[in-house]
């Protein structure tokens, strides 16, 4: 299902599977970069600016979101949450059941491990990352 309000950019070929959501606000930007595939049944839900660098492979039932959806307020008042962009970075593969939230650098040549919640950033390269960044393996590749 795409509801696009906003800007979607695809930079070359993108593949989209079956029972994928994608869905970009007013002012919102999603940036797809070449080579992306998100193999089915993934969520994309951008208020702010999500961007993907090249030859990124998105699982299933996947989760990625830049807002919170309801806000958070402080004593003050003060929103506590706003959205926030995310960055994944090029040759990326985010694994099943994973969720990605609000402000969320990921480093090129990582990967996801499935069923991993990513709320911070993840900075260093060939990496295998699991649930809240930690680091499982790291010097190594993947390979489409
Ligand atoms: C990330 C992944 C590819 C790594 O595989 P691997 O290199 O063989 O990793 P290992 O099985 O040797 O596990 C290494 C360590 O990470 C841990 N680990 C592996 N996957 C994990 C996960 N999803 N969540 C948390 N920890 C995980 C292991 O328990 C192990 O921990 P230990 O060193 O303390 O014993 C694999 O675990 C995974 O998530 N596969 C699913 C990929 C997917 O979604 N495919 C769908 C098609 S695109």
């Amino acid at each position: 299902m795409l509801e696009i309000s906003g800007t979607l950019m695809v930079l070359g070929k993108a593949s989209i599977g079956s029972g994928s959501k994608i869905s970009i606000a007013t002012n919102a930007v999603l940036t797809l970069g070449d080579d992306f595939l998100m193999t089915g049944r993934s969520s994309i839900i951008c208020q702010k600016a999500i961007s993907f660098g090249e030859h990124c492979l998105l699982s299933w039932d996947i989760l990625i979101m830049d807002t919170d959806f309801h806000e958070i307020l402080n004593q003050e008042d003060e929103i506590i949450n706003l959205p926030k962009p995310i960055h994944i970075g090029t040759h990326v593969w985010i694994g099943c059941r994973t969720t990605i939230l609000k402000g969320v650098d990921i480093a090129d040549n990582t990967i996801i491990a499935a069923c991993s919640t990513i709320s911070c950033n993840v900075s260093k390269s060939n990496v295998i990352y699991g649930d809240n960044g930690r680091i499982l393996k790291e010097g190594v590749r993947w390979l489409r």
